[in-house]
Parts: structure tokens; sequence; C-alpha cells
């Protein structure tokens, strides 16, 4: 069993990686883009969040719920910060694995699969993955493999991690306390769930809803990248560090990422916060709820009306 004190640095350290911070081993660094995200005006975030809740129509979630929700972890917001540089070796820092973007993965097929052919294109790879033992995540205690969901030919795509336990459960992405939240930012956009596409840079749960390893990511890629190019979205949202890395090919912070177009298999990307991470800390909603207004603006999606 883990240590209360390991737990609290454990949620630490995916806080940080959830804010695309993950060279925790440079100590002291002034332009540490920890301090920089950490810093960034608190108080403000807090009334900038009042809104975004209103708009996601969100529920109170305390950040102890939260936590509890995504990772079964202890209240982060009430720990000490812990001496991350002491937690973390640095003679356990490996160099990074090479990244490549999904757009140099493959070329982009000349030809889009037409709309009424997408939902069998899809049941064609969801048959090819079949009973997937093609990495470890196969042997790691998986349930059921988490292909993907919603409308085969959707304008609007977002990409996730990796299943949870719910999801693992039901075979179905976000369907947990983060799904509750992205319906909502969904829903917030002008769309329902069912007219958008949803998927994972990995199909199987990662035990203890670890990070996927790079073997994991790369290995399932090739399913997700075909999915993309099946759905041929207009706009992709990487939801959180680890979409983003492996669909951009690009380990940077979250903040250098957000609030600007990337482009992916031909569609235009835009990165923000993962639901779990909003659920630990609900003061960066409405950044996240800035960065969906700019997916609405690019899609001319309106909000709809206040009840
Ligand atoms: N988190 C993810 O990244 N994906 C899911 O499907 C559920 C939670």
């Amino acid at each position: 069993m883990q240590s209360e004190a390991g737990s609290q640095a454990r949620a630490w350290v995916e806080y940080f990686r959830d804010m695309g911070v993950y060279d925790f081993y440079r100590r002291g660094d002034p332009a540490s883009p920890c301090a920089i995200e950490i810093e960034a005006g608190a108080d403000a975030a807090t009334q900038r969040a009042t809104d975004a809740a209103a708009a996601f129509n969100d529920p109170p979630t305390s950040p102890t719920e939260a936590t509890a929700a995504r990772r079964g972890l202890d209240d982060v917001a009430a720990a000490p910060a812990p001496n991350l540089a002491s937690t973390i070796d640095e003679r356990t820092s490996v160099p990074p694995a090479k990244l490549i973007s999904f757009d140099d993965l493959a070329p982009l097929p000349a030809a889009a699969v037409p709309a009424a052919e997408r939902e069998a294109a899809l049941r064609a790879i969801q048959q090819e993955i079949g009973d997937c033992t093609r990495c470890p995540l196969a042997y790691a205690g998986r349930h059921k493999i988490v292909f993907g969901d919603g409308l085969a030919a959707a304008r609007l795509m977002f990409v996730g991690e990796g299943p949870g336990a719910d999801e693992d459960t039901q075979g179905i992405p976000f369907v947990g306390k983060a799904g509750q939240l992205l319906n909502n930012m969904i829903g917030a956009m002008g769309l329902s769930r069912a007219e958008v596409y949803i998927a994972n840079i990995v199909k199987c749960r990662p035990p203890n809803n670890r990070v996927p390893e790079p073997v994991e990511a790369n290995t399932c890629s090739q399913f997700l990248l075909r999915q993309i190019d099946v759905v041929r979205p207009e706009a992709i949202v990487a939801l959180g560090a680890t979409a983003a890395t492996y669909l951009l090919g690009v380990k940077q912070p979250l903040s250098s990422l957000r609030g600007r177009w990337h482009g992916c298999r031909g569609a235009k990307l835009a990165v923000t916060y993962h639901p779990a991470f909003l659920l630990r800390d609900p003061r960066q909603k409405a950044e996240a709820w800035k960065d969906l207004q700019m997916v609405m603006a690019e899609l001319g999606l309106t909000p709809p009306a206040r009840k």
C-alpha cells in the first residue's frame, strides 16, 4: 500500500504533469514552467472560474471530491507542497523517447472516406484491433478496450489520455466524473455528445490510471491516427498534456501550447486542460473555456441560450 506522503507526492506530480511540467529535476531554475503556471494570478483565476463553471453548468465540486474522482488520491489542495526535487531522484530521469507527431507518422490519405461509409470504416478498424495484445496494457488488468465513441462524421473530435476505471468497465470513453464534465463542456459549446467523436491516446486502462508509457502510446497511435483519418474532423481538441504530446509530437508545458491553433491530420488542433485536471483545480475552468471559445469561433458554434 502507498503511504500517505507517497500518495500526496504522486498527486503533486500528477498535478504538474497535467500542466505539462515534466522536468522536476531542474532544481531552482527560475524559468521553470512550474513556477510560471502556479504563480499565474490565482485570485483572478478564481473569479474567472466562477463564470466558466456557470458556462459548463457544472455541479460544484470540491477539490477533495474531484481528486478522489479521478485518481482516488487524498486531498491535494490540503496537502503541503512536497519538496519535489527530493521526491524525484535525478538518477531516475531518462532521456525522453523520440516523439513523432501524428502528421509525421503517415501521409494523410488523398481521399476522405465518404461520410456515409465512416461508421463501417471505424468498425473495420475496431475489428482489426480485436482482442489486442500488442502492448503491455493488454496484460495489466484491462477489462474492455475503449475504442471511441460518437459521430463517425463529426466536425469536432476530442482526444483524451486513456480510459479510467469507469471506461474500462463500460468500454466507452469519458463516462466517469471527468466524462460528466466533458459532457458539460460539450454542451456549453452548443453541441451534444452524440455530435462529436471522442477517443483516447491509448485504448486500454493503464494500471492505477498512470500515464501511458511511450511504448503503449506509440503502439496504439496507429489506430487513433486511422480513426482521425476516417472521421476527418475539422477541429480536434487535445485534452491535457498526454494527448497534446503524442498528437503534436512535442513535450511542452500546456501553457505554451494553449491559445493557438496547431495542425493534426488536416484538422485544426487546439490544446486545453484535461477535464480530470479541471476537477482537481476548478479555477482553471475559465482558461479551458477560453480554449473552447476559440474552437467555437472556428466552427461557427454558439452557446445555448441560458435557461
Ligand atoms: N480520462 C481520459 O483521458 N479518457 C477517458 O476516457 C476517461 C478519463
